[in-house]
């Protein structure tokens, strides 16, 4: 009998950051990430310059995978924005995609590794997540198109934020 699971041997994953397509980013989001679809392609690349490491997915010259960390390298670490497309889900894309970004240098001797999710836990426990609940707080900052292009922001601001939280 001919098996029906799809073969995904040719799929590639890549760590070099400066591969990421935005465009297909942006494309990826609105299919696949509820919490991602607004996003525009100026505050993608923003996210995407100031995150790392970033590992890709790719069939060919189609992104089809994308996940997203930040990591002091030796203590905390925190896995964003995890996404296989939706012809691809239930083949292992995912969990390949989320055990090659935690074998980065910046990420495998970190102490702790965060995620937040809302509704694939099963998903992170299959790799070796746990649930925490003693960890969780979140400060919302005003939406983003209220805030001032980074830009924009005068350079004497930018410098008091960086004394301060220093
Ligand atoms: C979550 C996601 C990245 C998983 O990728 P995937 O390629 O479908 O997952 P995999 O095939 O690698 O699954 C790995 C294991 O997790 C299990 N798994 C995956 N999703 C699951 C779910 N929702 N519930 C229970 N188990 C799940 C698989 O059965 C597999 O189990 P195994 O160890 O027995 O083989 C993908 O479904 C996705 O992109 N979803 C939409 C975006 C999203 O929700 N991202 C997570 C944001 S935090």
């Amino acid at each position: 009998m001919k098996s029906t699971a799809k073969d995904y041997r040719h799929i590639q994953f890549c760590d070099d950051r400066t591969q990421v397509d935005i465009e297909q980013l942006q494309t990826l989001f609105k299919l696949a990430a509820f919490w991602a679809r607004e996003r525009c392609t100026e505050d993608l690349e923003i996210a995407v310059a100031n995150s790392n490491p970033i590992v890709t997915a790719w069939d060919g010259e189609q992104m089809i995978g994308f996940a997203r960390a930040t990591s002091d390298g030796i203590y905390r670490a925190t896995i964003w924005d995890v996404v296989i497309h939706p012809d691809y889900q239930g083949g292992g894309l995912g969990r390949k995609l989320v055990q090659t970004l935690i074998s980065h240098p910046l990420m495998c001797r970190v102490e702790r590794v965060y995620l937040m999710t809302t509704y694939q836990q099963k998903f992170y426990e299959r790799i070796g997540f746990e649930y925490n609940e003693s960890t969780t707080m979140v400060l919302y900052n005003q939406p983003l198109e209220s805030l001032p292009r980074t830009e924009e922001i005068p350079v004497e601001q930018t410098a008091n934020a960086v004394s301060v939280g220093g």
